[in-house]
């Protein structure tokens, strides 16, 4: 069982002036595969309060999903808040993301998404509309379950 958090980063949407169209496609697309979304919220694009429930949840949670704040906009803050918390980069999931949808967006190349490892949690960013979301996660999401098994594995694999 795979556990996981959505956390979306919009001005817009904590003030309750846009629905959360990107964060609902997340859990669909999650739940589709069976695994089960144990939190969910909206912040502001706040660099802190985006680390302080990525700080907090990974405690919680296998995987944390993150939607929005990763372009060039100045409040897009999420890849920073992202790499304040996580003690090993995964640069393969963010590349993987901008080259493979690149080939029917363009656009996709101005994501600054990123991902890492925060404890036994795997944090991704993906961008902030329903479309990138959904074009995204299809590429990321058949790699997790190994990622997570590997994550999960013994920490002591060297000789004595
Ligand atoms: N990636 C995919 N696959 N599809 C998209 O439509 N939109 C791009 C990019 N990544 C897009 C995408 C656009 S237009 C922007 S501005 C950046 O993601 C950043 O979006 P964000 O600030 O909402 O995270």
């Amino acid at each position: 069982m795979v556990t996981v958090g959505i956390l979306t980063s919009s001005d817009a949407g904590y003030r309750g002036q846009r629905q959360d169209v990107s964060g609902q496609v997340i859990r669909e697309m999650v739940e589709a595969k069976g695994f089960q979304v144990l939190r969910a919220e909206i912040v502001p694009d706040e660099q802190e309060m985006i680390a302080d429930r990525l700080r907090r949840w990974s405690a919680d949670v296998d995987l944390i999903l993150t939607t929005g704040g990763t372009g060039l906009g100045q409040r897009d803050v999420t890849p920073e808040a992202t790499r304040a918390v996580i003690e090993r980069e995964v640069p393969g999931l963010p590349e993987a993301m901008r080259f493979v949808t690149a080939q029917k967006t363009p656009m996709a190349w101005l994501s600054r998404a990123a991902a890492g490892i925060r404890g036994r949690c795997l944090i991704i960013n993906l961008p902030g509309s329903p479309k990138a979301v959904r074009e995204c996660l299809e590429v990321v999401l058949p790699l997790i379950p190994h990622g997570l098994e590997t994550l999960r594995g013994p920490t002591n694999v060297h000789p004595a």
